[in-house]
């Protein structure tokens, strides 16, 4: 199986969680467009409805247009389930997001979701975090920000889009630092949230419940 049938495995297996009349986190990523795609199927044949709260504009698109009704997350209470996808999980269901760009609409809607599930494909499981670790930052100042974070040896660099930097739906930039193994999560969780400019950062520390892999010997669920 190719890893895009194997994300789509995911996403509709964590569809099967959603229960009429939820309000409804919906992640960001070409994993939760399978989700996404099939929450619509669900809503056009079992008439499952659904309040979404979207995680980007994108997501919140596509939710428009398989029929399903989209919130404001300040215009609903808690949220019952959000559904997102990662770069990277450990064993520990510690995580990696971002590369997406949409890090800071995900942590809000992620911290006032009373479950929260990553769907990813085998890929994304690993045994310690290393890779590309996003951060959102403000505008103003950015290009300070990026220097100090090379002389911490950061390897930072912007993310770009088609015309310069990259911007989020927030319309700030996003700096991706490219590290090795993460020995300790936390610390550097710790430091980059206390960096003047940060806004936020993409690593997801103790926050999932539930992670649904899918993997060519069929569906891991990890908790
Ligand atoms: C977006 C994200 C995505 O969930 C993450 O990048 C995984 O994406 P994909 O499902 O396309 O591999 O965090 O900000």
């Amino acid at each position: 199986m190719d890893i895009s049938q194997l994300k789509k495995e995911a996403g509709v297996k964590a569809c099967q969680m959603v229960e009429n009349g939820m309000t409804l986190g919906v992640g960001t990523g070409s994993t939760v467009a399978y989700f996404i795609e099939e929450l619509g199927r669900r809503h056009k044949e079992e008439g499952l409805k659904a309040r979404c709260v979207p995680t980007s504009i994108r997501s919140a698109q596509a939710l428009k247009k398989c029929g399903m009704e989209v919130c404001d997350i300040d215009k609903v209470g808690r949220i019952d389930l959000t559904v997102d996808g990662a770069d990277a999980v450990d064993p520990k269901l510690n995580g990696l997001k971002g590369l997406g760009g949409a890090l800071l609409w995900e942590k809000i809607v992620a911290e006032n979701s009373d479950h929260y599930v990553w769907i990813v494909d085998e890929s994304k499981l690993v045994d310690a975090l290393r890779g590309k670790v996003c951060l959102e930052v403000v505008k103003f100042g950015s290009g300070k920000l990026l220097k100090q974070l090379e002389e911490c040896g950061l390897n930072p660099s912007f993310k770009e889009g088609e015309n310069g930097p990259a911007l989020t739906d927030s319309s700030n930039y996003l700096i991706e630092l490219d590290l090795g193994e993460i020995k300790d999560p936390a610390f550097l969780a710790n430091d980059l949230k206390q960096r003047t400019g940060v806004i936020e950062h993409g690593m997801f520390l103790g926050m999932v419940n539930e992670v649904i892999a899918a993997t060519q010997n069929g569906i891991k669920i990890i908790k």
